[in-house]
Order: structure tokens, then C-alpha cells, then sequence
């Protein structure tokens, strides 16, 4: 039987704390570990869509129509380096629009049902507030990654997600809870940002990813070329973090097998420029 899929909320009520970045390139990462993906950007600025090369300015059909008109979400889904269920500025009037509608915070778990079976892990971005598109997320989700930018003013919005998460538990969706909390942004060198992972640790403990996504030019860089970091820089720094990330995605869901990786290896050295066994000379 077809398993169902995942479905995880990317949502932090600060804006730039690496939402969007952290969507798109998490899913392009278990895409290269052989998932099925999609990605729904629920953000009316569409960053998101943006950055896979969709004209968002001429979208005919977004997440808009799935909300508000019930339309089926395969009518716009759009196939780029994983499958984007795109957004455009019209999505801004979502809220409103919803918000005199009976079940309104279930509109997008309803929307996915009919996909969960067509997708290993269904990712959906969420805009910088905790209003009506981000609550819908929370309640079509079974977790909620959490990117932290890491200062210690980042680490205090914490504490309002969680109680708008406890509320969406007590009266909406009694699963959902938080997946993983994903530091970003993370500078060593600095001390304060150690600390604030630090203190992250010490509230959150295994929660908490134990990658560390780090400060580089590359993650604005991509989106320019419509591309993730995983395409555009595949072989460097920015590409590997974001595939530590999805690894330990599959292992906390228990869908990480070493058998994956070592089909993987096998592969490469099976390749014509592979280095023959090197004998020590005696
Ligand atoms: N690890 C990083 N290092 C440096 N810049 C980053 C990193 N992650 C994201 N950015 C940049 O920071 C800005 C905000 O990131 P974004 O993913 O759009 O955040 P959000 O969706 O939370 O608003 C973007 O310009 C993005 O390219
Ligand atoms: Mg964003």
C-alpha cells in the first residue's frame, strides 16, 4: 500500500530567519534522496515560487484558488526541481476571504488529502505572521520545523509560536507539535551566536538539528537563477548543510536507510575516472 505523506509546516512568525530557504532547499534535499516532493508556498510574496523561476506575476492559478474556490491543488501544481504549488499576491487576500468561511482553518488540510498519497513529504512555507494561512499549516501538519535565526531576540519569538501551536493542538489538530528547530544563519565565530544555540540546546535539547546552517552569499544567490542552493552550488557548503538536514528529516521518520547511501557510493566508484586500489609500496 502506498505509504501517505509527511507533511511539514516551515513556519517561524519572524521574517528572515531562512523560512523559505530552509523549504526549498530541505525539499530539493530529500527529492536527491529519492522522495517524492512537494512543496506548497502559502507566503502571498512568493518568495518562494520566485526562486524555482515561476512568473509569479502572470500566475494564472495559485494557492489563492485552492483556499478560497476549492479548486483541486493538481490544477496548479507546477513540476520545476520538485513540484511547487505556487502562490501569488492574490494570496494576501486569502485571509480575509477565509475568514468568514465555515472550517476555515482546515481549508488547506482538506486541499492535500487527495495528494497525500502521491507524495513522500509534503513542505509548506508559511509568511512571517501566525494569521489565518499560517494556522491553516499548523493544522494540515503532522510537524512544524522551526528556522531560528541565531540571536538571542530570535529565540524569544519562540515562545509565541508554541502557545499558538498549544492552541491549534488543544482545539484544531491534537498531532501536530514541533518537528525540529533548525539553527540559521549560525556564525561560530561570534559568541553570542554560540550562546543562543546554547540556549536553544538547553530548552529544546534533541529537537533541536544538530546542523548548523551557516552565513553564505550562495543562499541569495540561487534564487536569482531560480534554483535552490542544492543545484546551483550542488558540491558546496550551502548545498551539504541542507542535505545533513533532510538526512536527519529521514532518520527522525524513521526512513533513512545506510543502504540509500551505499547504493549511492557504489555508484560513484563504479564510474570510469574511479581511482584503482592503491597498493602500499613495501
Ligand atoms: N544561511 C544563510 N546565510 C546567509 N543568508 C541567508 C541564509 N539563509 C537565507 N539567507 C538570506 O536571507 C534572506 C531571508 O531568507 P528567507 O529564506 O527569505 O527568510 P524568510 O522566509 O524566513 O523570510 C534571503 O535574502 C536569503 O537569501
Ligand atoms: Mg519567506
Amino acid at each position: 500500500m502506498a505509504r501517505s505523506a509527511r507533511i511539514l509546516a516551515m513556519a517561524n512568525q519572524k521574517g528572515g530567519v531562512a523560512k523559505t530557504t530552509s523549504s526549498l532547499n530541505v525539499a530539493v534535499a530529500l527529492r536527491e534522496k529519492g522522495m517524492r516532493v512537494l512543496v506548497v508556498d502559502l507566503d502571498p510574496q512568493s518568495n518562494l515560487s520566485m526562486s524555482q523561476g515561476i512568473d509569479v506575476e502572470n500566475l494564472d492559478l495559485g494557492m489563492f484558488d485552492v483556499l478560497v474556490r476549492s479548486l483541486p491543488i493538481t490544477d496548479i501544481v507546477q513540476v520545476c526541481e520538485i513540484d511547487v504549488a505556487p502562490a501569488g499576491i492574490e494570496l494576501a487576500g486569502a485571509e480575509l476571504a477565509l475568514s468568514s468561511m465555515i472550517g476555515r482553518e482546515r481549508a488547506l488540510a482538506r486541499a492535500l488529502q487527495p495528494v497525500a498519497g502521491a507524495y513522500d513529504y509534503i513542505i509548506m512555507d508559511t509568511p512571517p505572521s501566525l494569521g489565518l494561512l499560517t494556522i491553516n499549516a499548523m493544522v494540515a501538519a503532522q510537524g512544524v520545523i522551526v528556522p531560528v535565526q541565531c540571536e538571542y531576540l530570535s529565540l524569544r519569538g519562540l515562545a509565541q509560536l508554541q502557545q499558538t501551536l498549544g492552541q491549534v493542538r488543544e482545539h484544531l489538530n491534537p498531532d501536530v507539535d514541533i518537528f525540529g528547530i533548525l539553527p540559521t544563519m549560525y556564525d561560530g565565530r561570534t559568541m553570542h551566536c554560540r550562546e543562543a544555540v546554547d540556549v536553544l540546546t538547553a530548552s529544546f535539547g534533541d529537537t533541536v538539528f544538530r546542523t548548523r546552517i551557516g552565513k553564505t552569499v550562495r543562499f541569495a544567490e540561487a534564487p536569482v537563477q531560480g534554483q535552490s542552493a542544492l543545484k546551483f552550488d550542488s558540491a558546496g557548503q550551502s548545498a551539504r548543510w541542507y542535505r545533513q538536514v533532510a538526512r536527519e528529516v529521514l532518520e527522525r521518520d524513521g526512513r533513512w536507510t545506510d543502504d540509500l547511501e551505499r547504493m549511492r557510493a557504489k555508484q560513484s566508484s563504479h564510474s570510469p575516472n574511479a581511482q584503482p586500489n592503491l597498493r602500499l609500496a613495501s
